[in-house]
């Protein structure tokens, strides 16, 4: 069975995944490869409806329930989306997978990191991306190229930085305990030398 490539893009709100996945995409377009560029959440007609309400809805979602609509927006988009590409051989560029789901729920909201992580690899069959980059940027500077123009932060914004960080040495720990997959770039260097990099990179595996 002919065989795609998957590449996820990881890391905190602000590193710059979708400028990276873009370059990404057009240096492989030209390349000649057929790529499926998509995300999580909301890389299907279901995801967009799970994406509002885990982004949008107003009030609190329990922890396990954040985490199990993440889980089923991605056992529906891995099984109709990714892969079929895969076994059409096409290059599958996805921002954010299962290392989101271990940062973000398992770090920043404090549930058992292993229990997210089998909760995903249960809902996507066990599909691991042969390649995950992770752009990774210190939470404060993050914080700065989101929003330029503030100078203080209320009580709410300072405790979502200290989550923000916790998310980020989550990313690490997990790009440490997989070395093989993960390409950990510097996301405060200028894009097109993070873009070569991953350049680089990508073509070890072409
Ligand atoms: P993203 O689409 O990257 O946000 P934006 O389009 O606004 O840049 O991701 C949406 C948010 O969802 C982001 O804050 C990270 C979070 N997230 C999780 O908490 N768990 C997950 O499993 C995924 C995929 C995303």
């Amino acid at each position: 069975m002919s065989r795609g490539v998957f590449i996820t893009l990881e890391g905190g709100d602000g590193s710059g995944k979708t400028t990276q996945a873009e370059r990404l995409h057009e240096w492989l377009a030209g390349e000649g490869r057929t790529i499926v560029r998509t995300r999580e959440p909301g890389g299907t007609d279901v995801g967009i409806e799970v994406r509002e309400i885990v982004l949008h809805h107003r009030g609190d979602i329990a922890p396990r329930a954040e985490a199990l609509l993440y889980a089923a927006d991605r056992a529906h988009h891995i099984a109709t989306v990714v892969r079929p590409a895969l076994e059409r051989g096409d290059v599958v560029i996805q921002d954010r997978y299962i290392d989101s789901s271990v940062a973000y729920q398992g770090a920043g909201r404090v549930l058992d990191p292993d229990a997210v992580r089998g909760l995903s690899e249960w809902a996507t069959e066990g599909l691991l991306p042969d390649l995950t980059i992770l752009l990774d940027l210190d939470a404060a500077a993050a914080r700065g190229r989101l929003d330029e123009s503030r100078t203080r932060y209320d009580r709410l914004e300072a405790e979502a930085s200290e989550f923000h960080h916790r998310v980020r040495l989550a990313y690490l720990a997990l790009a440490a305990a997989e070395p093989d997959r993960f390409l950990v770039v510097d996301a405060a260097r200028p894009v097109h030398e993070i873009a070569a990099a991953i350049r680089s990179r990508v073509a070890l595996l072409l």
